[in-house]
C-alpha cells in the first residue's frame, strides 16, 4: 500500500454488510460474509472498503440508529471478527473505512435510556429536549420537517419533547455539549487503534442546530443545515486523525452551494467529501459538463482531491436512472415506478464507469454497480424495510437488495436462507460467477478499468484538460497520452488521432464512438 494521501486518488467500495455475503443462515449479510469474499473487492482492485454501520443497532434505520459505536451487532458478527477483517483486507492491500453517525444515537443508546428516566438525569443535555408550544405544552416546539419527511419532535412521558431530524429512534445529539464532542473524538481513537484508516461520517452538515428554535424560512439562515460552528468539531477530528499516519474523514455532506461545501474541506478539516452534485446530475453533456468543472473549481479552491460517486445505499441505482426519461437524482423528484430502458440505463453505466474512474480525485463505487445491478422496484412495499416509505413515500429499499454470488436463482450465493428482501430472478446472468471471465460483462470493464487506473501514468495527473469535441461529447485528456471520451450524442462520433483504444464501454463502429458508449485512448506521440 502507498502510504502518501491516498484518498486523494483511491477507489473506494461501499459495503452495505446487511446484503454482501451471509455466512450464518439468517438472510442478512455478516463480518464472516465479508472475510470470506474479500478476493472479490481484491480481484476488483479496490483501494479500500468503507463499511456501512456494523454497530449493535435495533436498525429502526438498517444501522443508521447506533446503540453503541464500539461493538458489533451481533447480527453481523463480533469485534473480533471484524478486528480480523481489518487484518485481512490490509493483508491484501485493501484500506479500511468505517461509518460514525455523530448527528444522532439510538433511542436504545444508554444516554438517551438514562435521560428518559428522568427529566434531572444529567444525559438529557446531551440531547434536545424542550417544553411544548401552547396551553398544555401539547404543540411541538417547530413545525420542522425532517430529513425523511414527517415531524421533528416527539412527546415523552413526562410531556417534554425531544427532537429528531430522522425518526423518532434517532434521537439528535447536542454537539455544543463537551461530553458529546469528547465522546466522539474517543470512538474515532477507539477505531484508528483498532487499525481503520478512515472514517466516513453521516449527514455531516445537520450537526449543530440554532438553539433559538426559529422556523425554517425561505432566503433566512437555515436553524440546522450547515450551521459555522459544525467546522470547529471538524478542526477537532482533524487533530485526532493526524495523530495517527495516513488517516482520512470523508464527510457525507449534501449542499447545493458549492462554496460552503467547499468550507468543509478545508486543510484543516475534512479530507474529502462526496460528490451529490455528480451523482444527482443528468445524463446531459452540458451539465456533465459543468458539474465536473464546478466540482473541480471548488476543490482546488481548498486544495482538496474531488470525488466522483454514481451511487449508493440511499440513491436509486443509476442502471435505473440512466435509463429513464428523468436520469437526475433527487430525493424530491419521486420517479418510482416511471418507465426504464434497462438496456439504455446499462449502456450509459458502463460508459460513466469509464468516465467516473479516469476524472481526477477519488472514485466510489457502491456494492453491486461493479455487477451492473439494477433497482429492484418489484418489492412489494408489505416487504419494506426503510423508514422513510412511511415518512415520505419513497423506499430506498430497492438499492439494498442483497448481492448476486452465483447459481442461476435466488438467493444467488448470497445465503442459506431467504434474504432479507428479495431478489431479481433476472438477476441470474449478473452473478459474480457468470460475469467472471466474460469480457462483454459489467464486472470484466470494471476490474479492467481499475488495473488500467493504477497502470495508467496519465491517470496518476492530478489535472485534467477538455478537448473540443463538439457540445455533445465530454472529451478530456490526462498527461500527454491518455483520454477518455463520452458520446452523450444521439449518433456515432469520429475519435480523435489515437495510438490505441484502452478500453471502451462498448463495441467501437470501426473508427467511431456510437452513442451513450466512452473510450480511453492513447494518444499519439
Ligand atoms: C445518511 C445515511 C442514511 C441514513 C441517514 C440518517 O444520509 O446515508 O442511510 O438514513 O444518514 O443517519
Amino acid at each position: 500500500m502507498s502510504t502518501t494521501e491516498w484518498w486523494r486518488s483511491a477507489v473506494i467500495y461501499q459495503v452495505y454488510p446487511r446484503s454482501f455475503a451471509d455466512t450464518d443462515g439468517d438472510g442478512i449479510g455478516d463480518v464472516q460474509g465479508i472475510r470470506a469474499h474479500l478476493g472479490h473487492l481484491r480481484d476488483l482492485g479496490v483501494d479500500a472498503i468503507w463499511m456501512s454501520p456494523w454497530y449493535p443497532s435495533p436498525m429502526a434505520d438498517a444501522g443508521y440508529d447506533v446503540a453503541d459505536f464500539r461493538d458489533i451487532d451481533p447480527v453481523f458478527g463480533t469485534l473480533a471478527q471484524a478486528e480480523a477483517l481489518i487484518e485481512e483486507a490490509h493483508a491484501v492491500g485493501i484500506r479500511m473505512i468505517v461509518d460514525i453517525v455523530p448527528n444522532h444515537i439510538s433511542s436504545e443508546h444508554p444516554w438517551f435510556k438514562a435521560a428518559l428516566a428522568s427529566p434531572d438525569a444529567p444525559e438529557r443535555d446531551y440531547f434536545w429536549f424542550r417544553p411544548g408550544r401552547g396551553e398544555n405544552g401539547d404543540e411541538m416546539p417547530t413545525n420542522w420537517r425532517g430529513e425523511f419527511g414527517g415531524t421533528t419532535w416527539t412527546r415523552t412521558p413526562d410531556g417534554s419533547w425531544y427532537l429528531h431530524l430522522f425518526t423518532p429512534e434517532q434521537p439528535d445529539l447536542n454537539w455544543d455539549h463537551p461530553d458529546v464532542r469528547a465522546e466522539f473524538e474517543s470512538i474515532l481513537r477507539f477505531w484508528f487503534d483498532r487499525g481503520v484508516d478512515g472514517i466516513r461520517i453521516d449527514s455531516a452538515a445537520l450537526l449543530f442546530k440554532d438553539p433559538s428554535l426559529p422556523e425554517v424560512v425561505e432566503g433566512a439562515k437555515h436553524p440546522f443545515h450547515d450551521l459555522d460552528e459544525v467546522h470547529d468539531v471538524y478542526r477537532g477530528w482533524r487533530r485526532v486523525a493526524e495523530e495517527y499516519p495516513d488517516r482520512a474523514l470523508i464527510g457525507e455532506v449534501w449542499m447545493p452551494e458549492v462554496e460552503r461545501f467547499a468550507n468543509y474541506l478545508r486543510p484543516d478539516e475534512l479530507h474529502a467529501a462526496f460528490n451529490f452534485d455528480f451523482l444527482g446530475c443528468a445524463w446531459d453533456p452540458r451539465l456533465m459538463r459543468e458539474c465536473v468543472d464546478r466540482t473541480l473549481d471548488a476543490h482546488r479552491a481548498v486544495g482538496a482531491p474531488a470525488t466522483w460517486v454514481l451511487s449508493n445505499h440511499d440513491v436509486t441505482r443509476h442502471v435505473t436512472r440512466y435509463g429513464r426519461a428523468d436520469t437526475t437524482f433527487s430525493f424530491d423528484n419521486n420517479l418510482d415506478g416511471t418507465p426504464v430502458d434497462l438496456m439504455l440505463g446499462t449502456r450509459r453505466a458502463r460508459a460513466a464507469a469509464l468516465l467516473s474512474l479516469s476524472l481526477p480525485g477519488g472514485t466510489y463505487i457502491y456494492q453491486g454497480e461493479e455487477l451492473g445491478l439494477w433497482e429492484n422496484e418489484n418489492i412489494p412495499p408489505a416487504s419494506y424495510q426503510d423508514p422513510m416509505w412511511a415518512r415520505r413515500g419513497h423506499s430506498r429499499d430497492g438499492c439494498r437488495v442483497p448481492l448476486p454470488w452465483s447459481g442461476d436463482e435466488p438467493p444467488f450465493g448470497f445465503s442459506t436462507a431467504d434474504p432479507w428482501l428479495p431478489q431479481l430472478p433476472e438477476w441470474k446472468d449478473l452473478t459474480v460467477e457468470a460475469q467472471s471471465g466474460d469480457p462483454t460483462s459489467m464486472l470484466e470493464l470494471y476490474r479492467a478499468a481499475i488495473a488500467l487506473r493504477r497502470a495508467e501514468d496519465g491517470l496518476h495527473r492530478p489535472a485534467m484538460s477538455w478537448l473540443d469535441l463538439g457540445p455533445e461529447v465530454l472529451a478530456y485528456t490526462r498527461g500527454d497520452r491518455f483520454a477518455c471520451v463520452v458520446n452523450m450524442s444521439g449518433s456515432p462520433i469520429p475519435l480523435p488521432d489515437h495510438e490505441t483504444s484502452l478500453l471502451a464501454s462498448g463495441p467501437l463502429d470501426g473508427d467511431r464512438l456510437p452513442q451513450d458508449t466512452a473510450v480511453w485512448l492513447r494518444l499519439t506521440a
